[in-house]
């Protein structure tokens, strides 16, 4: 077993901060990802809380403020099931730099995504007891995790506007896949936001803010922003410049075979994920042996809910020689992938959602 109960096949990009991605055939064909093939994220330390001293605070814009044992949140309001894919802003950030170079970014490859079954309580219900007041317009998550990478270095944070904290899918979670929430992943309690960036899913979470304005925290304010073209991220996002990342875009990305593999000619199984964001669909997904010449209808798997990816398969008749497979998924308002990443590019390497294209040799 690898760091912090991961498979040993992980890329470990950094132990600590601890940042990891499954490899491509990991994901393959598992709708739900086991707890030990799930991507990790982190800007500081994983912390270690207490949980018998653990203490949640709801505080802020609100008539009736709560500190929280996590026996009231067990006790007080009645727990859900949500099905969530996680997906980091930086998922598929490779593909950015094969543009350019981005210097300081982790190099997620495709596999900064991963799918699991969050328990706990609606964050709604929560605030319906504490009673937002005239005003309130978002709702801000802390936790205790302290970043040096942030400017100056400071805790982990983050914010959703209210209307998007009241939806019935964002939860307050304890446990996933069925069992408590492992500490790299946010225990005793952490935010689950789906549909949009894992960066918004605070783990280790100790306060819920109700306020005005989105957090003023750095994870907020400043990175997890897509700057204005041709600007420093860093004093674009200062001077309010740049455009706050939220609500997920599809996305999707080949599995198998792997990058770089070298393969017999002829019929070959290609698969991958979708996930259409936005609380879509993906409507269909084609493939392309030839670099987007031609194009083969992929199977999608039928959509489990709003908030999840969905599996595609085909096969394709691989040539002799150099191959690069291509694909393009469309969701079911009939947006299509773009095909560039040199569209895309921006300094911070977020939402890479160009065509993905895996090289292989055949023969
Ligand atoms: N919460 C805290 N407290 N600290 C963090 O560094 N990283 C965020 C989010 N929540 C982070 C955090 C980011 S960027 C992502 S993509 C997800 O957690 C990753 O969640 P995971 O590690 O459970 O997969």
């Amino acid at each position: 077993m690898g760091l912090w109960g991961k498979r040993d096949d992980m890329t470990v990009h950094e132990r600590d901060p601890f940042n990891a991605e499954p490899p491509r055939s990991a994901l393959a064909d598992a709708h739900l990802t086991p707890v030990d093939t799930f991507y990790s994220r982190n800007h500081g330390s994983v912390p270690a809380a207490d949980p018998a001293r653990w203490r949640l605070e709801v505080d802020g814009l609100v008539d009736h403020p709560l500190t929280l044992t996590l026996d009231d949140l067990r006790t007080r309001w009645k727990p859900t099931d949500v099905e969530v894919t996680l997906e980091c802003a930086g998922n598929r950030r490779t593909g950015l730099t094969e543009v350019r170079d981005i210097p300081g970014e982790t190099p997620w490859g495709p596999g900064a995504i991963s799918t699991g079954r969050f328990h706990g309580v609606r964050l709604a219900d929560v605030l319906a007891d504490a009673r937002p007041r005239p005003g309130a317009a978002h709702v801000a998550f802390a936790a205790p995790d302290v970043s040096p990478l942030a400017r100056p270095p400071q805790p982990y944070g983050g914010s959703v506007p209210l209307a998007k904290a009241l939806a019935p899918e964002v939860l307050l979670a304890w446990s996933m896949n069925g069992a408590p929430l492992p500490r790299v992943h946010g225990a005793p309690l952490r935010a689950v936001v789906p549909g949009w960036i894992g960066a918004r899913s605070v783990k280790w979470l100790t306060r819920v803010t109700v306020r005005g304005t989105p957090s003023d925290n750095y994870f907020q304010a400043v990175a997890y922003r897509l700057p204005p073209t041709g600007t420093d991220p860093v004093t674009a996002a200062l001077d309010g410049g740049g455009l706050p990342l939220g609500p997920l875009t599809l996305n999707c990305a080949i599995l198998r075979p792997d990058d770089g593999a070298r393969l017999p000619c002829g019929p070959t199984p290609v698969t991958g994920y979708a996930l259409a964001g936005q609380g879509r669909t993906v409507a269909r997904v084609d493939v392309s042996h030839d670099s987007g010449g031609t194009w083969r209808r992929a199977d999608v798997s039928a959509a489990a809910g709003p908030w999840v990816w969905q599996q595609w398969r085909t096969t394709l008749d691989l040539p002799h020689g150099d191959v690069e497979i291509v694909a393009r998924a469309w969701d079911s308002a009939g947006t299509v992938m773009p095909e560039s990443p040199g569209r895309l590019w921006n300094p911070k390497g977020y939402t890479n959602t160009s065509w993905p294209r895996t090289r292989v040799r055949c023969g």
